[in-house]
């Protein structure tokens, strides 16, 4: 799944009140990918989710045949990887700025049987992900300053996307989050990337299962 096209919406612009039925609506509208974003309100100033809530929609991601992509936006992420694959977590992202160790940090993704990914603000170099390219499943690109849902896409990310395709080994996946939409899914399908997350675009939008499929009829263009 991680090198294929999917759509990835983010959970964090849901209605937490009737989160099951939310998630449950793009997943009948073909979604396979459930984004969960983790905030601790000193790597980003937001506080969001843990893994409480995600063990409360696991049994139904993973029944429908979905992966649970979890982007930790926290400091000292190594002392969290256990708790989030125990909850049901599949992919696990770490930020390069939040990792000293960050090998060690991959390293212990793998070992807790999950697909490792790191991920890059909008201002990080590339480079940051040079000696790490074999230690990941995926990478992540930040297309908004991470925090909230709802930013605008920064566009002149966009190169450092298409660079990051040519830098990583073809079964790496590529992931672009933030400001992703109809106005924005082609910039980014243009790079290379095969991986989206949505927020504020998918549960955002009146009709949640036909935002969603707009997004990956402009996907499967591509594929
Ligand atoms: C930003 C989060 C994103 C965000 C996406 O800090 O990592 O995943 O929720 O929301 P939209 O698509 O609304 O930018
Ligand atoms: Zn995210």
């Amino acid at each position: 799944m991680l090198t294929t096209y999917q759509l990835a919406p983010s959970i964090l612009s849901a209605d937490f009140s009737r989160l099951g039925e939310e998630v449950g609506r793009v997943m009948d509208a073909g979604v396979r990918v459930i984004h969960v974003d983790v905030m601790d309100g000193h790597f980003v100033p937001n506080i969001t989710i843990g893994p409480v809530v995600m063990e409360s929609i696991r049994e139904q991601v993973h029944g429908a045949g979905g992966v649970m992509d979890v982007h930790l936006m926290i400091e000292n992420p190594d002392r969290y990887i256990e708790a989030f694959a125990a909850a049901g977590a599949d992919w696990i992202s770490v930020h390069v700025e939040a990792c000293v160790h960050l090998n060690m940090v991959l390293s212990q993704i793998r070992a807790a049987g999950c697909m490792a990914g790191a991920v890059l603000n909008p201002a990080t170099p590339l480079a940051a992900l040079q000696e790490v390219t074999g230690d990941i499943d995926f990478a992540l690109m930040m297309t908004v300053n991470p925090g909230f849902s709802g930013q605008a896409f920064i566009e002149s990310v966009v190169p450092k996307i298409a660079r990051a395709r040519q830098l990583l080994p073809e079964g790496v996946g590529l992931e672009v989050d933030g400001g992703i939409a109809s106005g924005t899914i082609e910039a980014a399908l243009d790079t290379g990337a095969n991986l989206f997350v949505a927020g504020s675009a998918v549960f955002g939008a009146s009709d949640p299962a036909a935002a969603a499929q707009d997004l990956m009829g402009a996907m499967a263009a591509r594929a």
